[in-house]
């Protein structure tokens, strides 16, 4: 299958959105120390009296943190505007917020006001939250079959290309500085207006096109150019199948989803997927690491920080590469199995640390390790195989159901991994191991290899196992039930 230049186009202007995530993400760690500077010199000069230490850290910490409660209420609200608006123009119309976020974030010094600064990270996050929805949901719609998961992984890619920028452009000596921490944070307009600049160009999704808009010509045309105007008759046909099957099922709500017994494989698979991702504790990484390494007796902690961020980057170009070939579900089992290995090396380096003196150099290989298999699978995989699991009517809702579960578990290691790490000292990592292995055995036992399968395939294997209740049919039986031989 060809890589046409307006399909490079949509999916590429499209992840312009996974960037501004990622790049939001990864922005808060390194200038802390001058932002809390400002939130000092800003109490100071209302109150008369210099901050406590408790709320200069409740201050901080809720700057940090409302960023994924603003993200749970994006991720949620992604059915709200996908089907009236469309896809293009949903992610045209959130770069309001975008726009919004960045005045809040870069005007808060000048107008001395942190509150400012706490609003904007929400917004922010509001904008992320949808983003994660809409661009794997566009993304898998306009892909053909065969590139879907090549393609689906550059979200992924976005995400941790926006981090590595915000840790570079967070370095001190270029914008993590007292005189330019607030365009570091207002930056994010630049990539907004490229994106409102590019997004006319793009097409609609054909998938929307033709099942929620009933446009059948439209349809069709933005297809051919999609597809560099080959035949799309077995394209078309396929989406018609999956727009019979919607019919019979309406569109399904969110409270829908989550009651029909035709969906709750999918789903348990689709969450259970999501915790995978964010319980293997990727994030307390991305937002702890310099703390991590300069407890592991790392030297120059700041550069061992972005070093995970370039390792980031480069296995999630892995990943883009081999995950047509190996499959979901082998990539995200060896991922999941190589980060628990990791975890328990890095214990070994936490825990042996004080005797043995070159156990700092250990746990630089077992975070990069720890890394590089988070994005081998349980990086990219989650975010784009919701879009796989579920056919046209539910999918809105399973995204929002998913974006929900994956925002509120980032939440909580966000926010919990400090206290735990207190607790629990050099085993800290024993608890995501076991996590990691947990979610290691239901992925073999339940997640169904997605590769090379039309959404109508996918979704027949599903409806399959929820009317036999997963006992063992004869043949014929699944053939009348509309089953593919595959699963
Ligand atoms: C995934 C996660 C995100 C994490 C990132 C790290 O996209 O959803 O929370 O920060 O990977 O690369």
């Amino acid at each position: 299958e060809e890589i046409t230049f307006p399909l490079l186009l949509s999916v590429g202007t499209a992840v312009i959105g996974s960037l501004q995530f990622g790049y939001n993400t990864g922005v808060i760690n390194a200038p802390q120390k001058v932002i809390e500077g400002f939130i000092n010199d800003t109490w100071r000069d209302r109150y008369e009296t210099p901050i406590t230490k408790n709320s200069l850290t409740a201050i901080w910490s809720l700057s940090v943190s409302i960023f994924s409660v603003g993200g749970i209420l994006g991720s949620f609200s992604v059915g709200l505007f996908v089907n009236t608006l469309g896809r293009k123009n949903s992610m045209l119309m959130a770069n309001i917020l975008a726009f919004a976020a960045s005045a809040l974030m870069g005007f808060s010094k000048m107008a001395s006001s942190w509150e400012m600064l706490i609003i904007g990270r929400f917004v922010v996050g509001l904008y992320s939250g949808l983003s994660t929805g809409f661009v794997p949901m566009y993304v898998g719609e306009v892909s053909p079959t065969s590139l879907r998961g090549a393609l689906g992984t550059l979200h992924q890619l976005g995400i941790v290309l926006g981090i590595l920028i915000a840790q570079v452009f967070g370095l001190e000596s270029i914008m993590g500085n007292d005189t330019l921490w607030p365009l570091l944070l207002g930056f994010i307009f630049i990539p907004a207006v490229i994106q409102c600049v590019l997004l006319p160009l793009c097409p609609e999704s054909p998938r929307f096109l033709l099942i929620n808009k009933n446009e059948e010509n439209k349809a069709k045309s933005v297809l051919k150019k999609l597809r560099g105007n080959r035949d799309v008759s077995a394209d078309m046909q396929e989406m018609k199948e999956e727009s019979r099957q919607m019919m019979r099922e309406k569109k399904v709500t969110i409270k829908e989803l989550i009651m029909s017994p035709l969906y709750r494989q999918p789903l348990i698979v689709a969450i259970i997927l999501q915790l995978s991702q964010q319980l293997s504790g990727i994030n307390a990484v991305f937002y702890y690491s310099t703390r991590i390494f300069e407890k592991a007796g790392v030297e120059q902690p700041v550069y061992a920080t972005i070093g995970a961020g370039v390792v980031n980057t480069a296995f999630t170009v892995v990943s883009l590469f081999i995950v047509e070939r190996a499959g979901r579900r082998s990539l995200h089992l060896t991922g999941l199995l190589g980060m628990a290995g990791s975890a328990i090396l890095m214990t070994i380096a936490l825990a042996l640390l004080e005797k043995v003196k070159w156990m700092s150099y250990l746990s630089i290989v077992a975070i990069f390790g720890f890394v590089a298999f988070f994005e081998i699978g349980p990086g990219p995989i989650p975010w784009f195989i919701v879009a796989e699991l579920f056919s046209q009517g539910p999918r809105p809702s399973a995204i929002a159901v998913a974006g929900l579960s994956n925002w509120t578990a980032n939440f909580i290691v966000g926010m919990g991994f400090q206290y735990v790490e207190e607790a629990c000292g050099a085993y800290v990592f024993v608890i995501f191991t076991v996590l990691l292995l947990l979610f290691f055995v239901f992925t073999y036992f339940k997640v169904p290899e997605t590769k090379g399968r039309t959404f109508d395939e996918i979704t027949a294997g599903f409806r399959r196992t929820a009317s036999t209740g997963g006992e063992k049919h004869s043949p014929e039986e699944l053939n009348s039930l509309g089953a593919d031989s595959q699963l």
